[in-house]
């Protein structure tokens, strides 16, 4: 990992309460940071990335002392409880949904009553929360719908004109986003899969895979409208070039294909594909969940007529993988 100096990080810190935007490493994507206080840095940050004023925010906090600036959680109450119970996973990559504190603006939260907050715990974005005296909004630093971005170069290539400072803290551990647990349902409800399995949020909170999942799961086509993450749109993830599901796809020939392969598979004989790349050996999750997002946006560059990616098992970590290349792979006109 690359670590930004003392310096780098005050100054960055101090770009932030100036009303700037910042991006910072995380353990799961880079993030577009702003003063969460800052309705002015707030509105930055919509407009840099293109992202819709309907979708709201996640507000990054160093440690559980500010949570009670941005959630009020009465003690005693189920929410209370469920969060003693997910103790173990924060700092890490989960985002709990909560009802909203006053102070947090609902430019944050999209009109919401309900706030997402996070703590990361990439050194980096801890030593920049640590520096600031108030809570960072943050979304992941790419422009709305594109890919995220997993390292500072990538963020650079987008969205460099928008930020004052990248701080660069290598390319991010998990490369995928952190999971969205929504603690203001009964039972709690995964609004998306990411960087901390369903299967070990279940069991903290002895509940079934199925109950937490409910909705969620295989694209989320059968769940009533507005069940969802508020931007966790069909069309997502999504590159220039057209990408299919190796399950879906048919070769045409003279197609110039980049192929993503999730195992070194020498016994099958594919289709002919242009350019191949390997993201495991052995088909590891967290191996290909690292390297996805940095091998679609490579590939995007390569002028291909068409990126076809490898489909995995929808378990652990295979959750988060398949409905990020599911939206990538959404076509654009439907
Ligand atoms: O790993 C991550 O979570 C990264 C890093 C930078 O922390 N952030 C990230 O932010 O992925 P973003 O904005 O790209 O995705 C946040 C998702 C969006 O789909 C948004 O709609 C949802 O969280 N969200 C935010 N606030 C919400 C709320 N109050 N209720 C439901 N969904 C919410
Ligand atoms: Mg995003």
């Amino acid at each position: 990992m690359i670590d930004p100096s003392d310096r780098q990080i005050e100054a960055a810190s101090a770009e932030l309460r100036a009303g700037n935007l910042v991006a910072m490493p995380t353990e799961t994507v880079y993030g577009l940071a702003a003063n969460a206080w800052d309705e002015t840095a707030v509105s930055k940050i919509f407009e840099a990335k293109g992202r819709p004023a309907t979708n709201p925010l996640i507000v990054h906090i160093y440690d559980w002392t500010f949570l009670d600036q941005c959630a009020e959680v009465p003690l005693a109450t189920e929410i209370d409880q469920a969060m003693k119970q997910l103790d173990a996973f924060w700092p890490g990559p989960l985002t709990l949904i909560l009802p909203k504190s006053q102070r947090i603006s609902s430019l944050v939260t999209a009109g919401r009553e309900t706030v997402a907050v996070r703590v990361p715990r990439h050194p980096v974005a801890r030593k920049l929360l640590k520096s600031c005296n108030f809570p960072v909004a943050a979304p992941s630093a790419n422009r709305s719908t594109a890919v995220s971005p997993t390292t500072a170069q990538h963020v650079d290539d987008e969205l460099g004109e928008q930020v004052a400072i990248i701080l660069d803290g290598g390319p991010s551990e998990l490369g995928l986003e952190s999971t969205i647990l929504d603690l203001t349902e009964s039972p709690p409800r995964i609004l998306r899969h990411g960087g901390v399995t369903a299967e070990s949020l279940a069991k903290a909170l002895h509940l079934s895979v199925d109950v937490l999942t409910r909705g969620t799961d295989k694209g989320a086509k059968t769940a009533p409208s507005g069940h969802r993450a508020p931007g966790q749109m069909k069309v997502h993830y999504s590159p220039r070039t057209p990408v299919r599901l190796q399950s879906d796809w048919i070769p045409v020939a003279d197609e110039r294909v980049g192929w993503i392969r999730f195992h070194v598979d020498t016994s099958a004989e594919g289709p002919e594909a242009s350019i191949v790349r390997i993201l495991s050996n052995h088909g590891d999750l967290t191996e290909i969940a690292r390297s996805l997002f940095a091998t679609l946006r490579e590939l995007d560059q390569l002028d291909l007529d068409l990126i076809v990616i490898d489909t995995c098992e929808e378990e652990g970590m295979g959750r988060a993988i398949m409905d990020r290349i599911r939206r990538a792979s959404a076509r654009r006109d439907v």
